[in-house]
C-alpha cells in the first residue's frame, strides 16, 4: 500500500551519515586520481588561471556566458578602485534546438547576439577589440587559457562534430565573419568564475560551486600536487584553478547508491555512462527522477497510483523539471492545493491526498539526496587540500531557487565533517558553521572579466 511504498522510496533514496562519509572519501582519491599521471575518471582540468584576483585589476572586458539555459553577454569595468566593478548586460534565450542542432547553428547563434549587444550599447562608436571571456561551462582540455578542445558535451547537449576539437577557432570564425570586433582573452568555466568572482571580494573563498542545470566545482591547487603537469616544470607553491568536472565522479558505480530509476535517466541521456554524479544532483535530472518513479508507480499492481487515469502527459519523458519539484516542496497549503491543481492543468491527472502526499514526499527525497550528495563534493575539495574552514561561493538555479537546497547541505556537511565547535570556536548553530556555503557575486560577469585581465596582465609580463 501506499504507506509502505513510500518507507520503500525512503530507503531508496536516504544516503545516511555513514554512506555520506563513504562517499566523501572515495572523492578526495579521485579528485589526487584526476591530477595524476595516469588521470582518473574526474577530469581535474588545469585553467590557466593562475591564482587570485588581487583586487587591483582594471579595464573593460566583455564577458560571454554560454549556459544551459539563458545566454548572457555582459560589460564589466574594472575601475581603479579596489574590488570594485560595473556591469551592464543582455540575456538571450537558449533555444532548445540548438543544444541538439548543428556546430554551426551554435556558433552563428552566439555570434548573432554578441553582435547585437555591441550594436545595441555602441552604436555607432568605432571601437577597438573588446577583451572578451568566454564562459564556456563543459569540459575542455586546456593547453593554453585561450583555448580549449571539448571533452564530451554534458548536461543533455549532443551537437555533432564539436567533441574532441578546440571550440575556439569556429566561435572566432563566426564572430570574425560577422565584423564583431572582440577578441577571446580566456575561455573559461562557470565554476572558475564563480571561484574568481567570489574571492574578489572574499579573500575567505576556497571553492566555486554551480548547483544548476549541471553540478561542479573548481579550486585552488598548488602545481606542485599535479603530477600531470610535472613535465612543465612549475613553481610547487603556483596556485591553478582546477575545474574539477566532478559531475563525473563514480562513473564506475564504486560509492554512489543509485536507484533503478539513476540507472535509467543514465540510460536515456544522450552520453550513457558519463556524469554519474551529475545525474543523481543536477537541476537537470531532478524532475525526470521524480517522474520515473511516478511512471513505475502507476504500473505497478501493488501500488496502482493514478488509477484508471490516462498519464500520457506525464510518460513524456522530461515533461517536470526542477522547477516543478521546487513548486511541490513549496506548496503552501496542508493539503497540498497548488500541486493538485498542477498536476490537473498540466498532466491532466487528478491525484487523491495519498497521491498528493506521496508526490510531496518524493519531492522531499529527491531534493534532500541531491543536497547531501553535493556536500560530499564539497566535503572532499576540503578535505584533499586541509581546510578545516571555509567560505564556498555556490551559483546556479539549483543553489538559489530549491526550496531547502542550502540547509540540507549545511545539515550533510556537518555529518560529513565532524563539526562540533564553529569556526569561532563557539557553539554551532549562530550562522558560525566552519565550511559555509553561500551565494556567489555574479561569476560568468565578474569573474570572466576578472580572469581575461588577469590573463592580459601576465600576457604583458611575459609569464
Ligand atoms: C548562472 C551563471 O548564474 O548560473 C552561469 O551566470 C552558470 O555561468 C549558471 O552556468 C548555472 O545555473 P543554471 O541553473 O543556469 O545551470
Ligand atoms: C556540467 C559541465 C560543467 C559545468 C557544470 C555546471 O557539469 O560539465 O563544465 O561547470 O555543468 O554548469
Amino acid at each position: 500500500d501506499m504507506l509502505q511504498e513510500i518507507k520503500r522510496l525512503e530507503d531508496m533514496f536516504t544516503v545516511d551519515t555513514t554512506k555520506l562519509k563513504a562517499i566523501t572519501d572515495h572523492c578526495v582519491s579521485e579528485l589526487a586520481r584526476g591530477l595524476s599521471k595516469e588521470g582518473g575518471t574526474i577530469p581535474m582540468n588545469p585553467t590557466w588561471c593562475m591564482g587570485f584576483p588581487t583586487g587591483h585589476e582594471t579595464g573593460t572586458f566583455l564577458a560571454l556566458d554560454m549556459g544551459g539555459t539563458n545566454l548572457r553577454v555582459c560589460e564589466i569595468r574594472l575601475p581603479e578602485e579596489v574590488g570594485e566593478f560595473d556591469i551592464i548586460q543582455s540575456k538571450y534565450r537558449m533555444p532548445e534546438e540548438l543544444k541538439t542542432g548543428t556546430a554551426d547553428e551554435l556558433w552563428g547563434y552566439i555570434a548573432d547576439c554578441l553582435q547585437q549587444f555591441i550594436e545595441y550599447h555602441h552604436e555607432g562608436e568605432k571601437l577597438d577589440q573588446l577583451p572578451l571571456g568566454f564562459t564556456f561551462s563543459y569540459p575542455a582540455t586546456q593547453d593554453y587559457i585561450d583555448h580549449g578542445v571539448l571533452q564530451r558535451w554534458t548536461k543533455g547537449f549532443d551537437i555533432e562534430g564539436v567533441e574532441g576539437k578546440d571550440v575556439v577557432p569556429p566561435f572566432q570564425a563566426a564572430v570574425a565573419e560577422r565584423g564583431v570586433p572582440i577578441k577571446l582573452t580566456a575561455l573559461i568555466n562557470d565554476t572558475t568564475g564563480t571561484l574568481i568572482a567570489s574571492a574578489y571580494t572574499d579573500p575567505e573563498m576556497k571553492i566555486g560551486c554551480i548547483f544548476g542545470t549541471g553540478c561542479n566545482a573548481a579550486y585552488m591547487e598548488h602545481c606542485g600536487e599535479i603530477p600531470k603537469l610535472e613535465h612543465m616544470k612549475l613553481d610547487p607553491d603556483q596556485l591553478i584553478a582546477i575545474n574539477c568536472e566532478w559531475g563525473a565522479f563514480d562513473n564506475e558505480h564504486k560509492v554512489l547508491p543509485r536507484t533503478p530509476y539513476d540507472v535509467i535517466v543514465d540510460k536515456d541521456s544522450p552520453r550513457p555512462g558519463q556524469q554519474a554524479f551529475e545525474k543523481m544532483i543536477a537541476g537537470l535530472y531532478l524532475g525526470e527522477l521524480h517522474r520515473l518513479v511516478l511512471v513505475d508507480l502507476h504500473e505497478n499492481p501493488n501500488v496502482k497510483i493514478f488509477e484508471g487515469q490516462d498519464i500520457s502527459a506525464l510518460k513524456k519523458p522530461y515533461s517536470l523539471d526542477a522547477s516543478f519539484l521546487s513548486d511541490i516542496e513549496n506548496d503552501p497549503y496542508e493539503n497540498l492545493q497548488e500541486t493538485h491543481d498542477r498536476f490537473e492543468s498540466l498532466l491532466k491527472i487528478k491525484c487523491t491526498k495519498p497521491e498528493l502526499e506521496l508526490i510531496r514526499r518524493l519531492a522531499e527525497l529527491i531534493g534532500t539526496r541531491s543536497a547531501r550528495l553535493s556536500a560530499c563534493g564539497v566535503a572532499a575539495i576540503c578535505k584533499k587540500k586541509g581546510y578545516k574552514t571555509a567560505h564556498v561561493g555556490a551559483d546556479g538555479s539549483v543553489f538559489n531557487k530549491y526550496p531547502h537546497f542550502k540547509a540540507r547541505g549545511a545539515q550533510a556537511l556537518k555529518e560529513i565533517l565532524d563539526w562540533t565547535v564553529g569556526r569561532d570556536g563557539k557553539p554551532l548553530g549562530r550562522g558560525n558553521d566552519p565550511v559555509e556555503i553561500m551565494p556567489a557575486e555574479d561569476g560568468s560577469g565578474v569573474g570572466a572579466a576578472l580572469i581575461a585581465a588577469l590573463t592580459l596582465k601576465r600576457v604583458q609580463e611575459g609569464n
